[in-house]
């Protein structure tokens, strides 16, 4: 049985939320790595992530109350500012350096909140895998950034990531189109030190049901459909996608596209559960909102297919331990992100964590 030091690089950024979900004056409570954290915006409009855990006896900062730029637990009133360090106690004069939760890296790209659970000397802001897209006004996003919670570890979804093919099975109505699709599977796949990239040509075939939704070309219009795809540890996904009159590649002029531009990013909460951000951009029908809501519900509903059948793959690796995976041909994506992950994990725990002590009071 892993443990969790067994499963989770700490020294990388990881997706953490969008900023847009943070509201106003209230704390975000979210785990990552199976921490618990405490995301919220001061008034000076930094976004600061703590420990959400009050040093005094754990009592949950997120069910506490911001003040200007500090954040006050709301059991006896310890009140932290964004370096975590304990500013106030109330009927307590003393403040012991040791009163002080940890605050963790948290740097806004774009829109989407990158946290590092590692050495904090060691985040570098430059290494932030930011999607340009998400801030190139070229771009046009769907009417809200997207969210869903997943039960099950993240590297199931990586794997479905990895492997195009289930697009013909898992979303022939929505996002795949014909079961033709999975025939193209075994394309070569490019490893990297962090991953893999590939790319995805689907030929002379018609639009997909979820471009057909939107579509500004007539239902009928025979494509060719290129995907190029990216995946780096520790769980980013970047996806062109290209639609063109079929034989585009090879027009004299190139003709009019239409383009998608897609991030997922999978933090894993627990290993049996997982924080899945998405956006999916487009370079046409730009403005519409309602072109906008309906991608976002036709991709919702695309991906709600991938929850289901990856939950319950998740439900049955835990409860039956024998499993014994058979490869196929398809696979070489998802299991180069494997190695590379845990070449990775394996590097890092020379050096970090260091063993915990065990605790000598413990409140419980
Ligand atoms: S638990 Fe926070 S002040 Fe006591
Ligand atoms: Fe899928």
């Amino acid at each position: 049985m892993r443990t969790a030091d067994d499963w989770f690089v700490y020294n990388c950024w990881y997706a953490a939320a969008w900023t847009s979900e943070i509201e106003e004056g209230k704390p975000l409570a979210r785990t990552y790595l199976e921490k618990p954290v405490v995301i919220y915006r001061g008034d000076d409009g930094r976004y600061v992530a703590l420990d959400n855990r009050c040093c005094h006896r754990s009592a949950p900062l997120a069910m506490g109350r911001i003040e200007g730029n500090c954040l006050r637990c709301m059991y006896h009133g310890m009140k932290y500012d964004p370096s975590g360090q304990c500013v106030e106690i109330p009927g307590q004069a003393r403040i012991s350096p040791n009163h002080r939760v940890h605050s963790y890296p948290l740097v806004d790209r774009g829109g989407m909140l990158w946290i590092w659970m590692g050495q904090p000397e060691k985040a570098d802001p430059d290494h932030i895998p930011h999607f340009e897209p998400l801030e190139d006004p070229y771009w046009c996003g769907l009417p809200k950034r997207c969210y869903l919670h997943y039960d099950a570890n993240w590297m199931l979804i990586v794997d479905n990531l990895a492997d195009f093919s289930h697009l013909a099975f898992v979303h022939t109505n929505t996002l795949g189109g014909s079961e033709d699709y999975a025939k193209e599977s075994a394309q070569a796949v490019d490893k990297l030190a962090n991953g893999f990239e590939f790319e995805r040509w689907h030929r002379a075939s018609g639009q997909p049901p979820y471009l057909q939704k939107i579509t500004p070309w007539s239902e009928d219009t025979v494509v060719d459909r290129r995907n190029f795809v990216r995946m780096y540890t520790p769980g980013i996904f970047l996806m062109d996608t290209q639609f063109g009159p079929t034989g585009w590649d090879s027009m004299p002029e190139p003709p009019e596209l239409l383009e998608f531009r897609n991030c997922q990013y999978m933090t894993p909460e627990t290993r049996g559960t997982t924080h899945f951000f998405w956006e999916y951009l487009r370079n046409f029908r730009k403005g519409e909102d309602d072109v906008g809501e309906t991608l976002r519900e036709v991709m919702f509903e695309g991906f709600f297919e991938d929850k289901v059948i990856i939950e319950a793959q998740q439900k049955l690796l835990e409860q039956h331990g024998d499993f014994q995976p058979r490869g196929l041909a398809s696979d070489t994506a998802l299991a180069q992100f494997r190695r590379v992950w845990f070449e990775q994990i394996a590097a890092e725990r020379e050096t970090f964590p260091e063993p915990v002590d065990i605790i000598k009071n413990p409140v419980l």
